[in-house]
């Protein structure tokens, strides 16, 4: 049967080889195609860096406007999509939600599910970006009880984004400049991450050849989680939970407590041991918000911005390498935009889509590409008698 290393959480296994992101961990780098993601964040908006990591250049102005144009093109869902979400529940998660139907696509689109041809895998990378917002934001509507609103095409696509999720057929929702503008530097912010467990679930449902609708929604279950994407909504709650800044040492004192389980959210990352790049980008972006809409005292950011002192200066904190990630500030962002709790890791996914379905066409791409399939440690029972139901 062969050696193979047993190595849990895969700490120590490379799976791929990737030029699309690349993250010094200990140097707090992160890199998209070889540009700064604090550049991205400041210069591009998120359909030229959806560009870059579907095809590997940022855009010329004309390459943008044309793939602006594909991308809008596409994003209206099937109007039978409309009958699918009436099969949930109004008090469904988004998140379950979304996970159906995006797999549900590949019920729709039999156009672009032959994985073998080029141009349908190009049409399912379209595709899933273009229509992930509206998916996203009528998982929203559907929640709500109100009618779903469908794309604009003349809006940027944040700014689309936030037009199906806020406006009514009665009332138009007038997007705020610096919100479209923060929205759109989450999503970018959000766009990729290397082999993260939600890409790596994406990359090995693919490498059995199922379609791309299909691994987008293995994706999406897999962030779903909340030491992965579903920790942006669980840091809300758990602020909610802390209530006033003088209660914070209590919780961090929870948090290292080696018999709770309790852990701080929106703290710690697998990669990154100096800081994530993405959270200081997201703080500032957090003030900036705070102080646009006006919001001189919100407490929810009293509380964060202390617990983040004081984690920072504990020797627990510092001796583990815990910093705050991408997630520690972005809900209190999307709060102030309005949107939901329950809609944060629904973001995540619509952001990472551009990530996922860019690192599967890498690899349906690549010719070393192999299913994946690791081994196993067998600790169970070793050879035993049958025993009929009688004698058991
Ligand atoms: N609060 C308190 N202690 C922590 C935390 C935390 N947030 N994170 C890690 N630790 C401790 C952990 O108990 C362990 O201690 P010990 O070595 O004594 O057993 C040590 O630090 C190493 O933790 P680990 O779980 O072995 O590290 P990991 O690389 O497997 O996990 C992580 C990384 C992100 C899952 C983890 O830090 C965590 O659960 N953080 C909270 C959830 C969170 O914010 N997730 C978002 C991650 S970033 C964006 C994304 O992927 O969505």
């Amino acid at each position: 049967t062969g050696m193979f290393t047993y190595d849990p959480g895969y700490t120590s296994t490379g799976s791929c080889s990737s030029a699309v992101t690349y993250i010094d961990g200990d140097a707090g780098i992160l890199l998209h195609r070889g540009y700064a993601i604090e550049d991205l964040a400041m210069h591009c908006d998120f359909t030229e860096v959806a560009y870059l990591l579907l095809r590997g250049e940022l855009p010329t102005a004309p390459k943008k406007t044309e793939f602006e144009k594909i991308i809008t093109y596409h994003t209206m869902v099937h109007e039978q999509l409309h009958k699918f979400y009436d099969g949930f529940r109004r008090d469904a998660h988004p998140m379950a939600v979304m996970c159906g139907v995006v797999g549900a696509l590949s019920a729709f689109y039999h156009d672009s599910i032959d994985i073998t041809d080029p141009i349908q895998r190009m049409i399912a990378q379209h595709r899933l970006v273009a229509k992930m917002p509206t998916i996203a934001a009528w998982a929203y509507k559907y929640s709500q009880g109100q009618p779903f609103m469908y794309p604009r095409n003349n809006l940027t696509y944040a700014e689309n984004f936030l037009h199906m999720m806020f406006a009514t057929p009665c009332e138009e929702y007038k997007v705020s400049p610096v919100l479209a503008r923060a929205m759109d530097r989450i999503l970018i912010l959000h766009a990729d991450h290397e082999q993260n467990a939600s890409t790596s679930t994406v990359r090995l449902a693919g490498s059995s050849g199922a379609n791309p609708f299909a691994c987008i929604a293995a994706g999406i279950a897999s962030l779903w989680g909340p030491a992965h994407g579903g920790a942006n909504e669980a840091v809300l709650k758990m602020l909610t939970e802390i209530g006033s800044p003088d209660r914070v040492d209590d919780f961090v004192k929870k948090a290292k407590d080696k018999n709770d389980p309790f852990r701080l959210m929106g703290f710690g990352h697998r990669v990154y041991k100096n800081y994530d790049p993405r959270a200081k980008i997201m703080a500032a972006t957090c003030h900036e918000v705070l102080d646009e809409l006006g919001i001189v005292d919100e407490p929810l950011l009293e509380i964060a911005m202390r617990l983040e002192k004081i984690a920072l200066e504990d020797e627990y904190f510092i001796e583990k390498k815990l910093y705050p990630n991408v997630d520690f500030y972005s809900g209190i962002i999307f709060r102030a935009i309005g949107i939901p709790t329950s809609m944060f890791t629904c973001l995540f996914a619509l952001a990472r889509t551009v990530g996922w379905i860019s690192q599967w066409k890498e690899m349906i791409e690549d010719p070393d590409q192999k299913i994946g399939r690791p081994r196993q440690l067998y600790n169970g029972a070793t050879k035993r008698d049958f025993l009929p139901m009688d004698k058991r």
